[in-house]
C-alpha cells in the first residue's frame, strides 16, 4: 500500500532548515498587535520614513507614460549603469566598465543573493562579521556553502582585527562579507581596519563582498571608504550597493553589484535567469535619482542625526542599557547585558509589556546577545514615546 509523504518531506532541505528572517518577523507579530488595536510602535524594520523625492518619482512615472513597460537589457538599462559607473568614479574613486562590470538588481538584497550562488558552493567557506545582517547567512547556506561567523567585540567597539579574522581562516575560506557603514552595529569600518582586511584578503588569496548600502549616512566627520580601492583590491572585490537607503526607495527595488568582468560575467547568467531585469522605469527613476539635485540626502541624515542623539541620551540613561551613539547607518544597537536579560526575552517584555518593536540582538549571530536593535528612521515623537515606554519598564538609572 501506498503511504502518503508528510509535506516537509517534499521541501529541500536547504530551505526546511532555514530560519525565516527575524526582522520581519518583528515586524509581522508588531502588525498582529497593531491590528488587534494595541498602541505599537515599530522600531524592527529598516525602511527610511521619507517619500522618494519628487523628480525621482516623476521621472518614473514620464518612463512608464512613455511606454517604458517592456523588458530591458538583463544587467541594467545603459542609462542607469552609466549613472552608476560615474557615481562610483566620482564619489568611490572606482573606475567600473559599465557594460561589463556593473549588475542593476531588484534591491542589492538580489545581488548579494546571486553573487553568493555565484561564488559560494558546498565545501567553501565566508566570513560573516557579527553583528551582521540578518540575510547573509542564510544566502551563504542557500548556496550550500558554510557561514564561519568572526565575533566581534561589543567592548572593543566591534573592531575588526587581523587575529579575530585569522583565527577563523582554514584552507576552505573563500571569501569575507564586509557591511559597512554596518547594521546592526553603526561602525564605520575604519581605515586601519580595511587596511587589515586588505592585508588578510591578499595573504589568503580571498574575495571580499563590500555591502556599501548605508555609505552616505554617516555622522560625526566618519568618512565611508570603498575597500576595493585600496592597492591590490579592485581585483578581489564586489562592491554591492542601492538606493533604497539613501534616495528613500526601498520599495523601488533598485540595487547594483559592480566588480571585475571575470565576476560578474559569471553573476550576469543567474540574474538573468533568475529575475529576467529589474523594472525597466524604476531604472528611469533610478538615473533621475543619481544624476539629479542630491541635496534631500543631507536633509535627511540631518534629521537622523538628532534622532540617534535622542535615542542614545535617553536609552543611556535606562537602568541596565548602554546606547554608544551610532557612526552610521540609522539603527542603534542596544547594550543591555547588564539588564541580565537574553535578547529574545528582553525584546520580547519590550513588545508584549510596553508595545514597541525591537530585533533581538541575537537575530544578528551570537555575537550579538545581549544586546537589541532598533530603527531611528522613524519620527522624534515615537522614539520619545519608545524611550518612555522603555524606561517605564526598566526603570531610570
Ligand atoms: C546591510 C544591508 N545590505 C543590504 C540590504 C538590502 O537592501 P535592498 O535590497 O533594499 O537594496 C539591507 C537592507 O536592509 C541592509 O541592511
Amino acid at each position: 500500500m501506498q503511504t502518503q509523504r508528510s509535506s516537509s518531506s517534499f521541501l529541500a532541505g536547504r530551505v526546511r532548515d532555514l530560519a525565516p528572517s527575524p526582522t520581519l518577523a518583528v515586524s509581522d507579530r508588531a502588525r498582529q498587535l497593531k491590528s488587534e488595536g494595541l498602541d505599537v510602535i515599530d522600531l524592527g524594520g529598516g525602511d527610511p520614513d521619507f517619500i522618494t523625492p519628487a523628480h525621482i518619482r516623476q521621472a518614473a512615472a514620464d518612463a512608464m507614460n512613455a511606454g517604458d513597460t517592456h523588458y530591458v537589457a538583463s544587467s541594467g538599462t545603459p542609462a542607469f549603469r552609466k549613472a552608476i559607473a560615474a557615481k562610483l568614479k566620482n564619489e568611490n574613486g572606482l573606475g567600473y566598465d559599465w557594460q561589463r562590470e556593473i549588475i542593476v538588481t531588484p534591491g542589492a538584497k538580489a545581488a548579494l543573493f546571486q553573487a553568493a550562488l555565484t561564488l559560494i558552493e558546498p565545501g567553501v567557506e565566508m566570513l560573516v562579521l557579527e553583528p551582521a545582517w540578518v540575510s547573509y547567512v542564510p544566502m551563504i547556506e542557500l548556496a550550500g556553502g558554510t557561514p564561519v561567523p568572526v565575533a566581534l567585540d561589543p567592548d572593543d567597539n566591534f573592531a575588526i582585527t587581523r587575529d579575530r579574522l585569522e583565527a577563523a581562516i582554514t584552507p576552505r575560506t573563500r571569501a569575507i562579507l564586509l557591511n559597512s557603514p554596518n547594521n546592526p552595529t553603526g561602525r564605520v569600518t575604519t581605515q586601519a581596519e580595511l587596511e587589515v582586511i586588505a592585508a588578510v584578503a591578499i595573504a589568503h588569496d580571498l574575495l571580499v563582498f563590500a555591502d556599501e548600502m548605508y555609505e552616505k549616512i554617516v555622522y560625526d566627520g566618519h568618512r565611508h571608504i570603498s575597500l576595493a580601492t585600496l592597492p591590490g583590491m579592485f581585483e578581489r572585490t564586489l562592491t554591492f550597493n542601492g538606493l533604497s537607503k539613501a534616495y528613500a526607495m526601498t520599495g523601488w527595488r533598485l540595487g547594483y553589484v559592480a566588480g571585475p568582468a571575470a565576476y560578474i560575467e559569471q553573476i550576469a547568467k543567474v540574474h538573468s535567469h533568475s529575475v529576467t531585469c529589474a523594472t525597466s522605469f524604476a531604472q528611469a527613476g533610478g538615473t533621475a535619482a543619481l544624476t539629479g539635485d542630491q541635496a534631500f540626502i543631507g536633509d535627511m541624515v540631518t534629521a537622523w542625526d538628532r534622532r540617534r542623539r535622542l535615542v542614545s541620551e535617553g536609552l543611556s540613561a535606562i537602568k541596565g542599557l548602554t546606547c554608544p551613539l551610532p557612526e552610521g547607518a540609522f539603527y542603534a544597537m542596544v547594550d543591555a547585558r547588564e539588564t541580565g536579560l537574553s535578547s529574545l526575552d528582553l525584546s520580547d517584555r519590550i513588545l508584549q509589556e510596553v508595545y514597541v518593536a525591537v530585533v533581538p540582538g541575537v537575530a544578528f549571530g551570537a555575537a550579538g546577545e545581549g544586546h537589541f536593535r532598533l530603527s531611528f528612521a522613524t519620527d522624534d515623537a515615537s522614539l520619545t514615546t519608545s524611550v518612555e515606554r522603555i524606561a517605564g519598564l526598566l526603570g531610570r538609572r
